[in-house]
Protein backbone atom coordinates (compact mmCIF):
# COMPACT_ATOMS: atom_id res chain seq x y z
CA UNK A 1 0.00 0.00 0.00
CA UNK A 2 1.15 3.58 -0.62
CA UNK A 3 2.15 6.44 2.20
CA UNK A 4 -0.97 7.77 0.43
CA UNK A 5 -3.44 4.87 1.07
CA UNK A 6 -1.32 4.08 4.35
CA UNK A 7 -3.01 7.42 5.70
CA UNK A 8 -6.16 7.24 4.52
CA UNK A 9 -6.66 3.58 6.18
CA UNK A 10 -5.20 4.86 9.44
CA UNK A 11 -7.76 7.82 9.00
CA UNK A 12 -10.79 6.28 8.65
CA UNK A 13 -9.58 4.34 11.76
CA UNK A 14 -9.54 7.46 14.21
CA UNK A 15 -12.74 7.85 12.81
CA UNK A 16 -14.04 4.82 13.34
CA UNK A 17 -12.74 4.47 16.54
CA UNK A 18 -14.47 8.12 17.68
CA UNK A 19 -11.41 10.19 18.23
CA UNK A 20 -12.18 13.06 16.28
CA UNK A 21 -15.64 14.71 15.36
CA UNK A 22 -18.22 15.75 17.72
CA UNK A 23 -16.97 14.04 21.20
CA UNK A 24 -19.85 15.07 23.89
CA UNK A 25 -17.74 16.05 26.98
CA UNK A 26 -20.83 14.93 29.60
CA UNK A 27 -21.15 11.06 27.82
CA UNK A 28 -18.30 8.80 29.19
CA UNK A 29 -19.01 6.69 25.63
CA UNK A 30 -18.05 9.83 22.82
CA UNK A 31 -16.38 12.41 25.11
CA UNK A 32 -12.56 12.43 24.18
CA UNK A 33 -9.58 10.54 26.21
CA UNK A 34 -8.55 13.95 27.88
CA UNK A 35 -11.96 14.62 29.15
CA UNK A 36 -12.82 11.08 30.21
CA UNK A 37 -9.43 10.79 32.01
CA UNK A 38 -10.91 14.73 33.68
CA UNK A 39 -14.37 13.08 34.80
CA UNK A 40 -12.30 10.28 36.32
CA UNK A 41 -10.22 12.04 38.08
CA UNK A 42 -12.72 14.65 38.83
CA UNK A 43 -15.68 12.19 39.61
CA UNK A 44 -14.23 8.80 40.55
CA UNK A 45 -11.23 9.73 42.12
CA UNK A 46 -12.63 12.59 44.56
CA UNK A 47 -15.01 10.21 45.61
CA UNK A 48 -12.01 7.48 46.68
CA UNK A 49 -9.92 10.22 48.13
CA UNK A 50 -12.92 11.71 50.39
CA UNK A 51 -14.78 8.00 51.04
CA UNK A 52 -12.14 6.17 52.05
CA UNK A 53 -10.86 8.04 55.16
CA UNK A 54 -14.13 8.82 56.22
CA UNK A 55 -15.29 4.78 56.01
CA UNK A 56 -12.07 3.85 57.04
CA UNK A 57 -12.68 5.88 60.72
CA UNK A 58 -16.03 4.39 60.61
CA UNK A 59 -14.59 1.33 60.60
CA UNK A 60 -12.30 1.95 63.01
CA UNK A 61 -14.66 2.70 65.46
CA UNK A 62 -17.42 0.46 65.10
CA UNK A 63 -14.62 -2.37 65.03
CA UNK A 64 -13.35 -0.21 68.51
CA UNK A 65 -16.98 -0.59 69.88
CA UNK A 66 -18.35 -3.70 68.49
CA UNK A 67 -15.43 -5.78 68.07
CA UNK A 68 -15.27 -7.90 71.00
CA UNK A 69 -19.01 -9.11 70.33
CA UNK A 70 -18.27 -9.50 67.01
CA UNK A 71 -14.66 -10.69 65.61
CA UNK A 72 -15.88 -10.18 61.95
CA UNK A 73 -15.55 -6.36 62.34
CA UNK A 74 -12.05 -6.60 63.20
CA UNK A 75 -11.26 -8.19 59.49
CA UNK A 76 -13.49 -5.85 57.63
CA UNK A 77 -11.52 -2.71 59.13
CA UNK A 78 -7.92 -4.61 58.07
CA UNK A 79 -9.74 -5.37 54.78
CA UNK A 80 -10.90 -1.80 54.21
CA UNK A 81 -7.28 -0.44 55.51
CA UNK A 82 -6.14 -2.68 52.64
CA UNK A 83 -8.58 -1.54 50.09
CA UNK A 84 -7.39 2.10 50.74
CA UNK A 85 -3.76 1.45 50.63
CA UNK A 86 -4.14 0.00 47.43
CA UNK A 87 -6.60 2.34 45.68
CA UNK A 88 -4.67 5.36 46.85
CA UNK A 89 -1.20 3.72 45.28
CA UNK A 90 -3.17 3.02 41.68
CA UNK A 91 -4.50 6.83 41.68
CA UNK A 92 -1.13 7.85 41.90
CA UNK A 93 0.08 5.31 39.35
CA UNK A 94 -2.81 6.26 36.63
CA UNK A 95 -2.83 10.44 37.67
CA UNK A 96 1.32 10.51 37.40
CA UNK A 97 2.13 8.00 34.87
CA UNK A 98 -0.65 6.64 33.03
CA UNK A 99 -3.10 9.58 32.14
CA UNK A 100 -0.07 12.25 31.06
CA UNK A 101 0.90 9.53 28.38
CA UNK A 102 -2.67 8.71 27.39
CA UNK A 103 -3.66 12.74 27.05
CA UNK A 104 -0.03 13.05 24.98
CA UNK A 105 -1.06 10.52 22.55
CA UNK A 106 -4.08 11.89 22.58
CA UNK A 107 -2.33 15.42 21.20
CA UNK A 108 -0.43 14.01 19.19
CA UNK A 109 -3.33 13.90 16.70
CA UNK A 110 -2.80 17.65 16.53
CA UNK A 111 0.75 18.62 17.38
CA UNK A 112 2.02 16.60 14.60
CA UNK A 113 4.29 14.98 17.28
CA UNK A 114 4.76 10.93 17.77
CA UNK A 115 6.03 10.04 21.28
CA UNK A 116 7.42 6.70 21.63
CA UNK A 117 6.19 5.69 24.53
CA UNK A 118 5.41 2.41 24.94
CA UNK A 119 2.74 -0.20 23.66
CA UNK A 120 -0.59 1.18 25.30
CA UNK A 121 -0.70 -1.79 27.17
CA UNK A 122 -2.75 -1.15 30.80
CA UNK A 123 -2.38 -4.60 31.74
CA UNK A 124 -0.83 -3.54 35.12
CA UNK A 125 -3.76 -1.46 36.38
CA UNK A 126 -6.41 -4.13 35.25
CA UNK A 127 -4.92 -6.21 37.95
CA UNK A 128 -5.38 -3.86 40.24
CA UNK A 129 -8.84 -3.20 39.53
CA UNK A 130 -9.47 -7.20 39.55
CA UNK A 131 -7.67 -6.90 42.96
CA UNK A 132 -9.68 -4.38 43.98
CA UNK A 133 -12.68 -5.98 42.94
CA UNK A 134 -11.71 -9.11 44.83
CA UNK A 135 -11.39 -6.94 48.20
CA UNK A 136 -14.96 -5.70 47.51
CA UNK A 137 -16.09 -8.80 47.30
CA UNK A 138 -14.31 -9.96 50.29
CA UNK A 139 -16.33 -6.50 52.27
CA UNK A 140 -20.06 -7.69 51.00
CA UNK A 141 -18.74 -11.69 52.15
CA UNK A 142 -18.00 -9.99 55.55
CA UNK A 143 -20.95 -7.85 55.90
CA UNK A 144 -23.72 -9.85 54.55
CA UNK A 145 -24.12 -8.46 51.10
CA UNK A 146 -23.89 -4.70 53.19
CA UNK A 147 -27.39 -5.87 54.55
CA UNK A 148 -27.19 -4.41 58.94
CA UNK A 149 -28.68 -6.90 60.97
CA UNK A 150 -31.63 -5.60 63.33
CA UNK A 151 -30.08 -4.51 66.19
CA UNK A 152 -26.62 -2.89 64.09
CA UNK A 153 -25.71 0.60 66.07
CA UNK A 154 -26.29 3.68 63.48
CA UNK A 155 -22.80 3.70 62.77
CA UNK A 156 -22.53 0.52 62.04
CA UNK A 157 -25.53 1.01 59.35
CA UNK A 158 -23.67 4.59 57.83
CA UNK A 159 -20.42 2.74 57.08
CA UNK A 160 -22.57 -0.35 55.10
CA UNK A 161 -24.40 2.86 52.91
CA UNK A 162 -21.15 4.17 52.29
CA UNK A 163 -19.35 0.81 51.08
CA UNK A 164 -22.20 -0.19 48.80
CA UNK A 165 -22.13 3.57 47.21
CA UNK A 166 -18.57 3.11 46.95
CA UNK A 167 -18.56 -0.13 45.64
CA UNK A 168 -21.10 1.12 43.02
CA UNK A 169 -19.16 3.81 42.09
CA UNK A 170 -16.16 1.52 41.78
CA UNK A 171 -17.92 -0.76 39.53
CA UNK A 172 -18.04 2.47 36.66
CA UNK A 173 -15.07 4.01 37.80
CA UNK A 174 -13.61 0.61 36.54
CA UNK A 175 -16.00 0.43 33.77
CA UNK A 176 -14.89 3.97 32.50
CA UNK A 177 -11.45 2.82 32.71
CA UNK A 178 -11.20 -1.06 31.04
CA UNK A 179 -13.93 -0.40 28.62
CA UNK A 180 -13.65 3.10 27.60
CA UNK A 181 -10.50 5.01 28.27
CA UNK A 182 -8.32 1.81 27.98
CA UNK A 183 -8.95 0.04 24.46
CA UNK A 184 -9.61 3.56 23.13
CA UNK A 185 -5.70 4.72 24.03
CA UNK A 186 -4.19 1.40 22.63
CA UNK A 187 -5.72 2.09 19.12
CA UNK A 188 -4.51 5.83 19.45
CA UNK A 189 -1.25 4.03 20.53
CA UNK A 190 -1.17 2.03 17.45
CA UNK A 191 -2.18 4.77 15.56
CA UNK A 192 0.86 6.65 16.60
CA UNK A 193 3.12 3.98 15.77
CA UNK A 194 1.69 3.30 12.66
CA UNK A 195 2.18 6.88 11.29
CA UNK A 196 5.57 6.82 12.50
CA UNK A 197 6.46 4.01 10.11
CA UNK A 198 4.70 5.37 7.44
CA UNK A 199 6.85 8.65 8.21
CA UNK A 200 5.65 12.04 6.69
CA UNK A 201 5.71 15.87 7.26
CA UNK A 202 3.90 16.10 10.28
CA UNK A 203 5.46 13.16 12.01
CA UNK A 204 8.56 13.31 14.15
CA UNK A 205 10.21 10.92 16.67
CA UNK A 206 10.91 13.01 20.46
CA UNK A 207 13.13 11.23 22.18
CA UNK A 208 12.41 11.96 25.66
CA UNK A 209 9.63 13.23 27.27
FE1 LIG B 1 -8.87 5.42 38.24
FE1 LIG C 1 -7.92 2.50 37.73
Amino acid sequence: MSALGANRSIGGLEQAQGFAENPSADDPESTSMTALIDRIVNVHHAHLRKELPRLLKLADRVAEVHGPHDPALGELREVLAVLKDDLESHMIKEEWCVFPKIMRWEAARSTGLCPDEGDGSFRSLEIDHRDASATLARLRKLTNGFTAKADACAMYRVLLEGLAELEAELLQHVYEENDLLFPRACVAAALLRARAAIGGPLFQYRETW
